[in-house]
């Protein structure tokens, strides 16, 4: 007899849906300046975002924002990069999760920082509608740290909505 899936917690940890994905770039994931082409590392950034909100919410999910995307350094072919997210904050539906990029030379080990991202993901429910997901729970001065980041980013994100629809 089919059984119910269990009730989803009150709360959870950004430790419990943190997340890395890495991928061997490729000659074939190259820029006209022989450089990995930015939508190759969007897309690593975009299902790592995934995978940390499916674990939070254990919904499916959509991106709704990919917001303030920095390419700091150009990442090579034959580098290994490596996109690990985190939740910041979730909202009633929605989840607030940062990722950060590192590239590392296979050759020497030497590893750089060359992206930062913030996405926005909403659960949805069996209806295709925004569906509540669990808050989240501060354990680390990180956790708080990055918390209030994104609480300053949606309110400017706010003001910004509301300047260019005014
Ligand atoms: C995501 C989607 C279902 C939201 O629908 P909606 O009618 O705007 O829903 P709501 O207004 O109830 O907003 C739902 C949540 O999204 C948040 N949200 C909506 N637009 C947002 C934006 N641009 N940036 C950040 N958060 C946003 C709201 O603040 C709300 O959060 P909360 O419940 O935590 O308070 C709808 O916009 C959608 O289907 N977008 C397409 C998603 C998609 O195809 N993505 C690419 C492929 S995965």
């Amino acid at each position: 007899m089919p059984t119910e899936p269990p009730a989803p917690p009150a709360a959870r940890t950004p430790r419990e849906s943190e997340s890395v994905l890495g991928e061997s770039m490729m000659p074939d994931q190259l820029n006209n300046n022989g450089t990995v082409f930015g939508g190759a590392i969007l897309a690593l950034v975009d299902k790592v975002g995934g995978v940390v909100a499916r674990r939070h919410a254990r919904k499916p999910v959509v991106t709704v924002s990919i917001d303030r995307v920095e390419f700091r350094e150009p990442v090579f072919a034959g580098e290994y990069v490596v996109a690990a997210g985190r939740m910041a904050s979730a909202g009633r539906t929605s989840m607030d999760i940062v990722v950060t990029v590192e590239a590392e030379d296979l050759m020497t080990g030497v590893k750089r920082r060359t992206n930062r991202c913030w996405l926005t993901f909403v659960a949805l429910g069996t209806d295709g509608r925004p569906s509540p997901v669990p808050a989240l729970t501060l354990e680390t001065d990180e956790d708080r740290r990055l918390h209030d980041i994104a609480a300053r980013r949606r309110a400017r994100m706010l003001d910004d909505e509301r300047e260019e629809w005014s």
